[in-house]
């Protein structure tokens, strides 16, 4: 069987893979071209790509030779599941693996933007740090604030666990409907069906729906204003969930106190209106990024594929 790695993969993963399968991989870790990816699927039996590549229709245009997109990650807004389906093309993801690694990215950016670290950093190594004061870069605390979780999938429960369990945080979060009731119990948490009331009543908001049409634009601006005065977004959902130029007047306006970000609507792209602003922190698309968690994506892939290439039901199928 003949596999296209189209980024670098952690090199364990990398050599089981060449191990079992004619496997090329990208030693550049240059993006393929569109060209380049709809050339791959006539080319390939089975295409790995990752949240980078957009498979879109146009991609699967030809799509003759490819018949497993083992995606390299959890989310897979970046493919066209519809035009796959259409095609017999099966596609996989890698749940579960990331889940604590993201967790963990959306409590760097809650505490971040709470104690205005990325602000202090930046004071300090552009040398305009003049000393402790009772003052200075004054934030927030955040035990006994609620956390309002938007969407209460695996990693939003795993980021309330952190926020109750380790920050005293209140939890509170909004769904299509109520969460598993042992979950709720532990964390004492609070459902709202209503997304604008959660919005209102929370101290920090964190995002954690998928992407996709569905979720477009759903924090827009009239979210942003029903949120709480003085109140934080996290983001490491995706992108397109939020309105980046609603947000950038929030925070520029001092309706919102701070931001954190993870993830953006055009990656690499960050909102130019973002860049000027203090009371945001922009990180660079980090959720997944531990050597652990890298290696167990991959694996979940080469797992994936194998049982493909036995012709066993696919753990993760997603289309
Ligand atoms: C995912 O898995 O969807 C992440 O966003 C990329 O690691």
């Amino acid at each position: 069987m003949r596999v296209l790695v189209t980024r670098r993969w952690p090199a364990q993963v990398e050599q089981a893979l060449q191990d079992r399968f004619d496997t090329v991989l990208n030693a550049s870790d240059e993006p393929l071209t569109a060209a380049e990816l709809a050339r791959a699927m006539d080319e390939f039996d089975v295409l790995c790509p990752t949240v980078s590549d957009r498979i879109d229709a146009a991609a699967m245009d030809g799509g003759n030779s490819v018949r497993l997109i083992a995606n390299y990650g959890v989310g897979f807004d970046h493919i066209d599941l519809a035009t796959a389906k259409a095609k017999g093309i099966a596609v996989t993801n890698t749940p579960g693996v990331l889940t604590d690694a993201t967790a963990d990215i959306a409590m760097t950016l809650l505490l971040m933007a709470a104690r205005r670290a990325g602000e202090g950093e930046r004071e300090l190594r552009e040398g305009r740090w003049t000393g402790w004061r009772p003052t200075h870069l004054v934030g927030s605390g955040v035990e006994g604030k609620v956390l309002g979780l938007v969407g209460m999938g695996r990693i939003a429960v795993a980021a309330a666990r952190r926020a109750r369990h380790g920050f005293g945080m209140r939890i509170a979060y909004y769904g299509r409907h109520p969460c598993d009731p042992a979950v709720a119990a532990e964390l004492e948490a609070e459902f709202f069906p209503e997304l604008h009331a959660l919005l209102a009543a929370s101290d920090f908001v964190s995002l954690h729906v998928p992407g996709g049409a569905e979720t477009a634009n759903l924090i827009d601006a009239a979210a942003i204003a029903a949120m709480k005065p003085g109140s934080y977004l996290i983001n490491t959902a995706r992108g397109g969930v939020l309105d980046h130029e609603a947000l950038a007047d929030a925070l520029d306006r001092g309706h919102l106190a701070g931001a954190g970000l993870d993830v953006y609507p055009h990656e690499p792209d960050v909102p130019e209106a973002l860049l000027g602003l203090e009371n945001v922190v922009l990180l660079p698309h980090l959720g997944s990024a531990t050597a652990e968690t890298r290696i167990a994506m991959g694996m979940k892939a080469l797992a994936n594929i194998e049982a493909f290439a036995r012709g066993e039901p696919l753990p993760d199928r997603v289309a």
